[in-house]
């Protein structure tokens, strides 16, 4: 699996970069405001066509850009600007669109699947974002997409948030629970219809990681080449189970890639190990220091 880190803040990338794991990078308009505010916050002006810049010359994966339009053409000419400007400075920029760019739902809907179609006629790669449903991530693939994000940690909020959960950010939800209180529930009903109404699912699904796992069962039922970005991510319980069904990328924030590589037992270990050692197994490692 690979990762890609999640955040436009060049501090962030430079210093995942080093970890030596990161493997893209995807921003966002939110993400790019949050790097504006800090940038301010410390009282530095940031210039945004070179702070773009550094930022793909920062890795050497894929980065997302995201467009900012709303009807196809425009879609489109913000991508080609995009890609034109950025692309040459390492090669590696990937084009972010929403799958439906409609604010309202009686807007036109598929200005973003249509420009997903012409962009991938021109060889520019698609990340398809703001996807929330598999039907949603079928579409983007027969349009051409390069990749699909969907948004699972946005998926459980609006479910928890349906049923008046309390949550922290960074919580884990565990669906299992509402699937059982859903059970319950239909139990003590005895009219087909008002069982039905009892419904804790966004349509079948119960949380972000049943999303990502529909869409993979959809993709490899038709051997679709479209790349699966799990987003949106919010621990690292979730980049867990994703990895298990075998997605292709996870885009993690910087938190939550710290949080990965962390354990009490572990800070537990490293400290009893520490205290251990010996003098005779200090003064091996002074030996080695003194002939290098
Ligand atoms: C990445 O492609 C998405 O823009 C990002 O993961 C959204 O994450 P959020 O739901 O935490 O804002």
């Amino acid at each position: 699996m690979k990762i890609f880190i999640d955040t436009a803040d060049i501090d962030e990338i430079r210093e995942a970069q080093q970890w030596g794991i990161v493997d893209g990078v995807t921003t966002n308009p939110s993400l790019i405001k949050k790097a504006v505010e800090k940038m301010k916050a410390i009282g530095k002006t940031m210039e945004m066509e070179e702070y773009i810049a550094e930022i793909c010359r920062a890795v050497d994966g894929p980065v997302s850009l995201e467009v900012k339009g709303i009807t196809a053409p425009e879609l489109v000419r913000e991508a080609e600007l995009l890609y034109h400007k950025f692309n040459p400075v390492n090669h590696n920029v990937v084009i972010k669109i929403p799958v439906n760019t409609a604010l309202r739902k009686d807007d036109e809907p598929f200005e973003g699947i249509k420009a997903i179609r012409a962009l991938s006629e021109k060889d520019i790669p698609v990340n398809t974002t703001l996807v929330m449903t598999p039907t949603q991530a079928l579409l983007a693939a027969k349009a051409g997409a390069a990749y699909v994000s969907p948004f699972l940690g946005r998926i459980d909020d609006y479910l928890r948030n349906r049923l008046g959960i309390d949550y922290g950010k960074m919580d884990f939800f565990d669906s299992t629970i509402t699937r059982i209180m859903e059970e319950r529930e239909r139990k003590a009903r005895d009219d087909y219809r008002e069982m039905a109404e009892v419904d804790h699912s966004d349509d079948g699904i119960y949380d972000g990681i049943e999303l990502v796992e529909s869409i993979l069962r959809v993709y490899r039922a038709y051997a679709m080449k479209t790349k699966v970005i799990a987003a949106s991510v919010r621990n690292a319980r979730q980049v867990r189970r994703v990895a298990e069904m075998g997605v292709d990328i996870a885009t993690i924030p910087f938190v939550v890639i710290k949080e990965m590589v962390s354990h009490y037992k572990t800070e537990e270990g490293m400290r009893k190990f520490t205290e251990d050692v010996v003098e005779e197994y200090r003064q091996l490692f002074e030996d080695t220091g003194r002939q290098q």
